[in-house]
């Protein structure tokens, strides 16, 4: 099996001896011992088996190997949501006294842990701006243990130079851990560049319908055994009916996303200079100020696009009450197109000052494209900009 699609349908775990065709739900808290030896040598690590679903799970382990092998790495571990993800590495890897680099266009939570929670613990992190790579070597301390990034970032479609930060890795020997939920293993592979994890929140694309949440760090096989060990003992686990749902999904990402892509680039394309807007964002938009590092480490745009409505949140509010297809909630990666309004949901715990460093402005829409016929997405959108006037 070489080529990702086939890959995504067809990792699956062993059959039973019921000789299931798809994979069934292994709803199951814990796994019996053939006998006392057997129970002894599972938890001494001398043999490879279920324990108890904190640990794995054959639902669970199928939905791993599947992004394992989609993002070109060794191991991984699944949580029961992507920020579970997120804290789980960073729970794993740092120690006291570490300091984290991190791009300064970060999904709101990953934001809060950064600067409310870790240094509760006495790690510090501090912000690089993923448009300047010219600038990510002078922050680097004697400390910094990780470099963690989103790329494209949520809301604001940053675009980090991976292959930039690759090199820093290598030179610095630091964990670069990036945040690959917005293009999935299938537009982008950041291992590829080096990276040591890669972050996903499962309960976006990877799923695609808007059903469970999950998410995933995958990666080098020594990483992800620390990631392990502490999700063993604090418990952060995906359940096995999540992953049996989030598996399943797999099989028809390649699908979804070609359609989520070519919908969001023609809805972008479209709004540009729609006298409402001061500003539309799509990675594959040539008016994006990284369109060529976008073409160079993305294979598509993507699903997101955001713009900026004129005269800020009021405008804003009246063209989401506008909408009538679209739906109003705070997800992304659905089958149905989402509208979001970042400042006063996703990103509200921001400060302003922290949002308007980042772009977060009153007026920011993103709109998560659906796979609806793409003219009923450009009518409804186009009709909610021409009332909010
Ligand atoms: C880029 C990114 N990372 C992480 C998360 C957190 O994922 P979850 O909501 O599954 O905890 C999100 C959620 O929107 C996200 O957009």
């Amino acid at each position: 099996m070489k080529d990702k699609k086939t890959k995504a349908i067809h990792e699956q775990i062993d059959r039973s001896h019921n000789r299931e065709h798809s994979t069934p739900v292994y709803l199951t808290s814990s796994f019996t011992f053939e006998d006392a030896e057997q129970a002894r040598a599972l938890f001494a690590d001398e043999i490879e088996g279920n324990i108890y679903s904190r640990f794995t799970n054959p639902n669970v382990s199928e939905l791993i190997s599947k992004l394992v092998v989609l993002e070109n790495t060794e191991d991984g571990f699944a949580f029961a949501s992507g920020m579970a993800a997120v804290f789980a590495s960073f729970g794993a890897l740092l120690r006291s006294g570490d300091h984290i680099l991190c791009s300064r266009s970060l999904f709101g939570s990953t934001h809060q842990i950064l600067t409310k929670i870790l240094p509760n613990w006495n790690i510090s992190h501090s912000f690089v701006d993923p448009e300047r790579p010219d600038k990510w070597e002078e922050a680097i301390r004697e400390n910094t243990k990780m470099f963690f990034i989103e790329t494209p970032s949520n809301p604001g479609l940053d675009i980090a130079d991976l292959e930039m930060a690759g090199k820093l890795k290598q030179k610095y020997k630091f964990i670069l851990n990036v945040d690959n939920t917005f293009c999935t293993p299938l537009l982008q592979n950041p291992a590829d560049y080096g990276a040591d994890l890669i972050t996903h929140s499962a309960t976006k694309f990877l799923d695609g319908q808007g059903r469970v949440m999950g998410g995933l760090v995958v990666g080098k096989k020594e990483t992800i055994a620390e990631i392990r060990f502490f999700a063993r003992q604090t418990g952060p686990s995906l359940s096995p009916f999540n992953a049996w749902v989030l598996s399943k999904s797999m099989e028809t990402l390649s699908v979804r996303m070609e359609c989520h892509c070519k919908n969001a680039h023609i809805l972008a394309k479209s709004l540009e200079g729609h006298p409402a807007l001061e500003s539309v964002r799509y990675p594959f938009l040539s008016s994006h100020p990284q369109y060529k590092l976008a073409k160079k480490q993305m294979k598509q745009g993507g699903g997101i696009i955001t713009f900026i409505i004129k005269d800020g949140y009021e405008r804003a509010a009246k063209f989401m009450n506008y909408l009538q297809l679209a739906s109003l909630t705070a997800n992304l990666g659905d089958t149905r197109t989402i509208v979001t309004h970042p400042a006063s949901t996703t990103h509200s715990k921001l400060t302003e000052k922290e949002r308007n460093r980042v772009g977060i402005f009153p007026g920011l829409l993103r709109i998560s494209v659906g796979l609806e016929d793409i003219d009923d997405i450009k009518t409804d959108v186009l009709q909610a900009l021409g009332k909010s006037a």
